[in-house]
């Protein structure tokens, strides 16, 4: 079943003008096994576009159709249970963090969709599990932790409703490097492992290229490209999409000039150390 979109538009009302931040989008999301990254600049309508994904904004124009349900055009009741289906994380998540307790705070989620208090504390501390919180945390207050641990709360909580589809908002944004690789190995594993489908946005073309097989590339409310990750950093005309290579492709693609070591794609440094380790001993 999945998200699939058809000739969705979304137009922001404002006070004078309207505003069309999507147009034309036509989409389909998997519903497993997708790792997509949403890429484009600042405005170009990447959370507008996750927002439709669980039905926090409903189109202005064209359908979607969020795991077998085609989102009616008012918001009524009956859209809530998809916000626990598809799990959405938004920018800055730790800013939503309230309860006294970490605990409590990764509750809230599914005791709000009807789970019992024992329900919502088992699925709690498996969550919690996920995102490495420890037991002695779960009783402190999730404003006296650091800036990682309280996003590790924040999508503990998301996980914990037991989400079909993940949808991720720039979750790594302002984290140090051990903070973004912690957390990311978190998406890998519940996509490897449990074959999650993954939405994630980003402006880290290191993150897109190490994790994504699939990216979308907005710009201006357009979809401008959907594909392979190989097959976007790989395309002819990649310099009209005004996007920065990933770091080790950039590498690969100066040595091949500087020294004329052959290109040949790698989308991580583990694979681009061995490549260049390799290449040393030829
Ligand atoms: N609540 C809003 N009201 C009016 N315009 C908005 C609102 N939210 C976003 N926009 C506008 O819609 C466009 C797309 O925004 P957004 O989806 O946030 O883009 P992105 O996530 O790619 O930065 C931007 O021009 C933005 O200014
Ligand atoms: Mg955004």
């Amino acid at each position: 079943m999945g998200i699939q979109f058809k000739d969705v538009g979304y137009q922001y009302k404002g006070i004078k003008v309207n505003y069309d931040a999507l147009s034309g989008i036509n989409l389909n999301i998997a519903e497993s096994d997708e790792f997509i990254a949403i890429i484009g600049h600042t405005g170009s309508g990447k959370s507008t576009l996750v927002q439709h994904m669980n039905a926090l904004l409903l189109p202005t124009q064209g359908q979607v159709n969020v795991l077998g349900q085609i989102l009616p055009p008012h918001k009524k009741e009956k859209i809530n249970h998809l916000r626990q289906k598809v799990g959405l994380v938004f920018q800055f998540p730790e800013y939503q963090l309230f309860e006294e307790t970490i605990i409590k705070d990764i509750m809230f989620g599914p005791k709000n969709f009807k789970s019992t208090d024992a329900e919502a504390l088992e699925k709690a501390k498996k969550a919690a599990t996920i995102v490495g919180i420890s037991p002695e945390l779960y009783e402190q207050s999730p404003f006296r932790i650091s800036g990682g641990q309280m996003r590790r709360v924040a999508v503990a909580g998301i996980l914990a409703m037991e989400p079909k589809i993940l949808v991720l908002d720039e979750p790594t944004r302002g984290l140090d490097p051990k903070g973004r690789k912690d957390l990311m190995k978190i998406f890998k594993d519940l996509h490897e492992i449990e074959h999650k489908s993954i939405v994630l946005i980003s402006h880290d073309m290191d993150i897109v290229s190490e994790y994504a097989k699939r990216v979308i590339v907005m710009d201006e409310g357009h979809i401008i490209f959907d594909g392979k990750k190989e097959d976007l950093f790989e395309h002819p005309d990649f310099e009209s999409f005004h996007l920065e290579l990933p770091t080790s492709l950039k590498i690969l693609k100066h040595l091949e000039k500087e020294i004329g070591l052959p290109y040949q794609p790698k989308y991580d440094f583990p694979s681009l150390l061995s490549y260049l380790k390799e290449a040393n001993h030829e």
